[in-house]
């Protein structure tokens, strides 16, 4: 069986002891904003995880059954952590969705955090970007294809690993690029629909890590209705979350000549097998920080008490 399709039937693990009490995860910094989402107590119920409570109400510290720290606000505002009012054994965890290569000053929080919630699998709390789920169709209609290649980047550095490809890519291949850099920025719900109407869409990360597969995977492609050509980890990674006919990985190819002369003279009927797994899966994005801090709740029995990260850059740059 497909290592993914394994994944995705992974049951709960038996006996697992129901929550005496509520449990209470105290956010720190609420990502990218200073103004958290209204957190009602039943919020985590909306995402299907009864007696769990998400708050950002700092005075909660000295009770909270978790603390969650953002790597971001950490990061720019250096926030200082309330190490001196941390009540013994509490157990903080450290979060971010951003690779390695946009994380800096990992070495100052040393031997602090428990757990890590992150899109590493082999993090305490994963939270992918998306993942498919069972669905017994009918697969919705795919939008109709006029065009060849489209791309939205809001940060082109040349540096970049897709930067590079892109500009190998371009003498043998159509490619359209929307987005900040290109000077076609599209609306935030003109993405989908535009991206919709091209038969391909490169789904390049922004830098290449263990296991960094974003929303320009899930959302701008797959959820789009257009096949993804991936550059980022390797094959093998993807295969571990969606079928290994749903996507063309760049590092299947020994050039960019090669990898555009596949995509362009592909006939209609190799086209629409990369999306056969729309009759029995769909997309389901994870975007929203709600569930993902929700989700500590359903590790929360199972996780290590007595675990710390001595060296969490050391583990994340892994
Ligand atoms: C924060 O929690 C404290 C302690 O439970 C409570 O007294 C206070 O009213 C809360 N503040 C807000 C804004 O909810
Ligand atoms: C389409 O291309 C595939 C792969 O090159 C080939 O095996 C198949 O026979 C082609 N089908 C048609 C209808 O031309």
């Amino acid at each position: 069986m497909a290592l993914w399709l394994l994944w995705l039937l992974e049951p709960a693990p038996w006996g697992a002891p129901a929550p005496q009490t509520t449990v209470t995860i105290l956010i720190w910094h609420w990502p990218f904003t200073n103004r958290p989402p209204e957190l009602p107590g039943d919020t985590c119920s909306h995402y299907g995880m009864a007696g769990c409570r998400l708050s950002a109400n700092r005075s909660l510290l000295a009770s909270a059954d978790a603390v969650v720290f953002h790597h971001r606000e950490l990061q720019t505002l250096k926030s200082r952590l309330p190490l001196d009012q941390r009540p013994n054994g509490q157990p903080w965890v450290w979060a971010s969705m951003e690779s390695p290569s946009n994380t800096r000053g990992l070495h100052h929080f040393r031997g602090i955090f428990n757990w890590v919630l992150s899109y590493r699998r082999d993090s305490d709390i994963f939270v992918p970007y998306g993942r498919l789920e069972p669905y017994s169709g009918p697969a919705p209609p795919l939008p109709t294809k006029s065009k060849m290649a489209a791309w939205v980047v809001s940060n082109f550095q040349e540096r970049q690993q897709r930067a590079k490809l892109y500009r190998q890519l371009v003498p043998h291949l159509r490619v359209d690029v929307f987005g900040r850099a290109s000077g076609r920025p599209l609306c935030a719900n003109c993405l989908l629909p535009t991206v919709a109407q091209y038969r391909f869409y490169l789904s390049f990360e922004n830098s290449q890590h263990r296991d960094y597969i974003t929303e320009k995977f899930w959302r701008n492609a797959l959820a789009a209705g257009t096949v993804p050509v991936v550059l980022g980890p390797p094959r093998a990674t993807y295969e571990a979350f969606v079928p290994a006919d749903a996507f063309v990985h760049v590092d299947d190819f020994s050039s960019a000549r090669e990898l555009a002369g596949f995509l362009v003279s592909m006939n209609e009927s190799s086209y629409q097998r990369f999306f056969a797994w729309r009759d029995r899966l769909r997309v389901r994005l994870l975007g929203d920080w709600r569930e993902r801090f929700c989700s500590i709740c359903a590790r929360y029995p199972y996780l290590p008490r007595s675990q710390v990260y001595e060296d969490l850059e050391g583990w994340f740059q892994a």
